[in-house]
């Protein structure tokens, strides 16, 4: 079972040594603010599909290697048809810069139109036991079309891994601070959901967050965790999760509690929730 890991945990060095062993992917706008900026091309300008041909051509092959594995589009643009950037990303494979092509964030209807253009080989959107907005349309969706998940933020961000447990741990410039969930009220709510994870972490003589990783692995073979972590004693024992088995009973118990829309706040400020699931 795979289990993929952001780009916060390998240096660009890194990459170029690793890149025969692991597959890459890639989103656009946080890997490559630095190739943004060189190039004075515009980060809100994501999606628009100047930006993904110039960006890879100039930034990507440096710094990794010829070719990306998977390329994600992050986020979808809503002023440029979705057609139209996935028919840019598409010459990025038929030219051998790309493998496959992903999208991030994108609504059930811009991964039909996509799919239509040429096959999209997963969507890289958030998904855990607190965030569970995936499973109304967009997952069920990626199953009809035969596209895999990738569940970006597996760990809730860190809260489940049950450490961060009042708005005081988060130190100054956490991004985490501008986000709803992690208010003092909110988390203050929040933390009560965490009983029956650490519960269940301790029956099993593991850790909540690998609980919380099991969890998304026992969603599907189809659904790749991305967990994120800077630190290599997380890494090591987050990669143990696939070796954990939930049983039903596990899974119920964590189910009723985590039922969706049980979270309080939203998963991104009130600002940026118009651009998911577009
Ligand atoms: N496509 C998109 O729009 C999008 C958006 C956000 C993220 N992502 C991707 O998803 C990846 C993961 O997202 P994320 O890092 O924001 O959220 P996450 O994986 O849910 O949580 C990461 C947080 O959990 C902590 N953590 C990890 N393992 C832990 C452990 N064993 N015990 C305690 N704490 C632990 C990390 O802290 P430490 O560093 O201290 O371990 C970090 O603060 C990112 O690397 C990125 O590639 C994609």
């Amino acid at each position: 079972m795979p289990l993929f890991y952001g780009w916060y945990i390998v240096g660009v060095g890194a990459l170029t040594q690793i890149a025969s062993v692991f597959s890459l992917s890639s989103t656009l706008s946080v890997f490559l603010k630095p190739v943004t900026e060189d190039l004075g091309v515009s980060r809100g300008a994501f999606s628009l599909v100047r930006t993904v041909e110039v960006l890879i051509s100039a930034g990507i092959a440096p710094l990794i290697g010829p070719v990306i594995d998977l390329y994600y589009l992050h986020r979808v643009d809503p002023n440029v048809p979705i057609e139209e950037t996935v028919g840019a990303m598409a010459r990025l494979v038929e030219q051998g810069k790309v493998r496959y092509i992903g999208l991030s964030e994108a609504g059930a209807r811009t991964l039909r139109r996509a799919h239509a253009v040429y096959p999209i080989t997963a969507l890289e959107t958030e998904y855990s036991l607190w965030t569970r907005d995936a499973e109304k349309e967009w997952l069920p969706t990626c199953r009809e079309l035969g596209i895999a998940y990738g569940a970006y933020a597996p760990l809730g961000r860190g809260f489940l891994s049950g450490n961060i447990r009042s708005a005081d741990s988060l130190t100054p410039g956490d991004r985490r601070q501008g986000h709803p969930r992690f208010e003092s009220e909110n988390l203050a709510r929040n933390v009560q959901l965490l009983k029956p994870l650490e519960e269940t972490a301790a029956a099993k003589g593991c850790t909540p967050a690998q609980i919380a990783l099991a969890w998304v692995l026992a969603q599907g073979e189809d659904i790749v965790p991305i967990p994120g972590t800077k630190h290599l004693h997380h890494l090591e024992k987050n990669i143990r999760a696939v070796d954990i088995e939930l049983e039903g009973a596990d899974l119920a118990k964590l189910n009723e509690t985590f039922v969706p829309g049980s979270t309080a706040g939203t998963r991104y400020p009130a600002r940026q929730m118009g651009n998911m699931g577009r």
